[in-house]
């Protein structure tokens, strides 16, 4: 890593002008606090206090520690007096960042290498090429402007670093400024260029010591993959989809990578993605056989592609997406991993985060999919349970507000309408232009959407590829609370421009801080997670060449003593470190796919059930 020579412009410093932002100092306490690895220590402030911070934010506060105690390498600080940055967080910090930190390291090597050298030993080896496509978030973004204000940047990370952290405090317009992208053109403003980072660096640590794919890749390693059979497909998770062709060919060149590794090897590629990264392929299995796209012709999956592993795929949205681009709310949003939501969420205001979170428009990619069909309707949803009083289906609340109908309650459908009628033009123009959430009830409508780009990041209205002997995994944690439904509010601050927030001082029943948990793996709901894969696959429309599904659901079982959870956790990102998951991507990989057993154990056939979609009546 390239160390920072030039000093910091400008005499910003760090500011402290957050203090007045309404919900700067608000502690939410989740119910899964257990995880938390000071538990043990019985105080409660702290484990509050823990758990918002969040196990990555206490890695950074470690790190600048480290700097002092040389237990970590920083070299992209550069000369940001460390002492500012301590003033600028959150007190207790410290000293809590410490205990983590210590707690991490002696985790951190719990299994790496395990799982590799198991399946090594049983005579596992690399067969097929490996492609990876993380999620959203956890790419990092590369600024290769060369304008004044860009040059200081050039080829450090506004996102996923140290000097994202370092600018959010220092230079926090000149950071707003580079990672929004254009609210017109969906891409770089003038002047600007920010790029995915590439390689496995892109995507292995989010920041020093914090990993994501990184133990994927050492097992990988171990039963003989290496760059010559495997590859990281970054992309700029803040475009739109059609976007990422338009500038960045991100498409054309995963068309070109994967031809070329079945050309080399002879074997077809395995797809590995994670969260977003399921939406992106489902995307690129269009785009790849349209005429209007890669023009590979129907044929072109089953040629080139093996199986695609699918990990915490969000086929259907993530609740949390729509609070993000509607009220800036980031309890822990999307998968938005803790160190970005740490810095997010304490430099900037509520007001702030609905900008950048708009102008993102890949984020609105994760909007919940499937309407009310799917997340219910004013009086029931699929997923409520026996006796509950508030159905999920109602799913911002608005308690205070009697009969006034500008604020009656709402649905997915009718939130998602509400978003549209309260946001600026050119937000709904950018979502309008990318992206469907509806549903297609028959064949012919599921065909005819084939030829829409806009429909093809929705499973409900487009279909699989015609490759009958492509195997599609879908592992994903559960039995991790997940954010299902919202009580909103008029915001405290009366110059809010921001015309709703959520409740966050609403704690009773099951209402946690204005946010009602339902299943899911603490990020992607359940009915997300697994309705395409246990349901909405098994419909002709939806899949009509019977591409084989496989589903593994990996209960959430975290290693209290472990801030990443440990070898069997279940959440939406740390999922990537668990040993099964592991030990079933090496079999994949291996050409062993076979071996995997169906695994279900939510209540997931039940609310599939529900679910008011139905196969047409000629294939029932
Ligand atoms: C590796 O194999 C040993 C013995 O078969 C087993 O005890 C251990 O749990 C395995 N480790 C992992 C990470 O799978
Ligand atoms: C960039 O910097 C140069 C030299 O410092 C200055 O002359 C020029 O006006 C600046 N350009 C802009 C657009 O600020
Ligand atoms: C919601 O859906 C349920 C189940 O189909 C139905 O019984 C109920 O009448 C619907 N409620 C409303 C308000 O449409
Ligand atoms: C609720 O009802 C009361 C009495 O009818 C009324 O004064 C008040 O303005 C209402 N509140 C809202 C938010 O509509
Ligand atoms: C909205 O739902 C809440 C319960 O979640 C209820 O208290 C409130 O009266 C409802 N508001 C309207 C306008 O129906
Ligand atoms: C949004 O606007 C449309 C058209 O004016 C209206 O029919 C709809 O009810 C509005 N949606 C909400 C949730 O207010
Ligand atoms: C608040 O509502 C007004 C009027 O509907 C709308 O113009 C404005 O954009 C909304 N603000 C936000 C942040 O959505
Ligand atoms: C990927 O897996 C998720 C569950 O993790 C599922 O919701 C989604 O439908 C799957 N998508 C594909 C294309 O396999």
């Amino acid at each position: 890593m390239a160390s920072l020579r030039h000093r910091v412009p400008g005499g910003a410093k760090p500011t402290d002008k957050r203090e007045d932002s309404p919900d700067k100092a608000e502690v939410r306490l989740a119910p899964d606090t257990k995880i938390v690895t000071t538990k043990q220590r019985g105080n409660k402030r702290r484990n509050g206090l823990i758990f918002f911070l969040g196990g990555l934010v206490g890695l950074l506060a470690a790190g600048f520690l480290a700097q002092r105690n040389d237990l970590l390498d920083l070299p992209e600080l550069g000369d940001i007096s460390m002492d500012n940055l301590i003033d600028v967080l959150p007190a207790g910090f410290v000293s809590d960042a410490r205990d983590l930190m210590k707690g991490e390291r002696d985790a951190v090597s719990y299994d790496s290498f395990q799982v590799g050298l198991n399946l090594s030993a049983q005579g596992i080896t690399a067969k097929h090429p490996v492609v990876m496509v993380p999620g959203v978030i956890s790419t990092g973004l590369e600024s290769w402007g060369t304008t004044n204000s860009s040059r200081q940047y050039f080829r450090k990370r506004l996102w996923g670093s140290w000097s994202m952290m370092r600018a959010l405090v220092l230079d926090q317009e000149g950071w707003k400024k580079h990672i929004m992208l254009d609210k017109y053109t969906g891409l770089d403003p003038p002047g600007i260029k920010l790029r995915a980072a590439q390689g496995f660096d892109a995507a292995d640590f989010f920041i020093t010591g914090y990993w994501i794919w990184n133990k994927i890749l050492e097992n990988l390693a171990t039963i003989g993959y290496d760059p010559t059979n495997s590859f990281t497909a970054a992309y700029d998770w803040r475009l739109s989809y059609a976007n990422l062709e338009v500038r960045d060919q991100y498409f054309t060149r995963l068309m070109s990578y994967i031809e070329t590794a079945y050309k080399t090897s002879n074997k077809k590629a395995v797809i590995v993605s994670h969260s977003m990264g399921a939406q992106v392929m489902f995307y690129f299995f269009h785009w790849v056989a349209a005429p209007n796209g890669g023009g590979g012709g129907d044929d072109w999956v089953e040629k080139y592609v093996d199986s695609w592993i699918n990990i915490s795929g969000c086929m259907l949205g993530a609740v949390k997406g729509l609070p993000a681009v509607l009220s800036g709310e980031m309890k822990d949003t999307a998968q938005l991993n803790e160190f970005a939501v740490y810095g997010l969420e304490k430099f900037l205001s509520r007001e702030e985060r609905v900008e950048i979170f708009r102008a993102m428009p890949g984020i609105s990619s994760m909007l919940p999919i499937g309407g009310d069909a799917v997340w219910g309707n004013a009086t029931w949803a699929p997923d409520d349970l026996p006796g509950q009083k508030v159905s999920y289906g109602q799913l911002l609340n608005f308690k205070h507000y009697n009969g006034s109908s500008e604020y009656k309650n709402l649905t997915m459908e009718e939130s998602l309408s509400y978003l549209y009628n309260t946001s600026e033009q050119w937000y709904v123009d950018q979502l309008k232009g990318s992206y469907s959430h509806g549903v297609a009830h028959t064949t012919a409508e599921v065909e005819a959407n084939e030829k829409d780009p806009r429909k093809w990041i929705n499973p409900l209205e487009t279909r699989l590829p015609l490759a009958p002997s492509l195997k599609i995994y879908c592992f994903y944690g559960v039995g991790k609370p997940t954010e299902r439904s919202y009580y909103y509010h008029h915001p405290e601050n009366p110059f809010s421009s921001l015309n709703i927030t959520i409740d966050t001082g609403l704690t009773q029943d099951n209402i946690d801080h204005g946010v009602i948990l339902g299943e899911g793996d603490g990020t992607v709901n359940l009915l997300s997670a697994g309705y395409m894969c246990n349901r909405g696959w098994n419909m002709h429309r939806y899949n009509p060449a019977g591409v084989k599904i496989k589903v593994y659901e990996m209960p959430h079982e975290p290693d209290r003593f472990s801030p990443r959870g440990g070898p069997n956790t279940g959440d939406h990102v740390d999922i990537l470190g668990r040993s099964s998951l592991n030990d079933m991507i090496l079999r994949v990989a291996a050409g062993h796919g076979d071996e995997i057993e169906h695994n279900v154990v939510s209540n997931i056939e039940t609310y599939a059930d529900r679910v008011k979609i139905t196969e047409e009546p000629e294939y029932l």
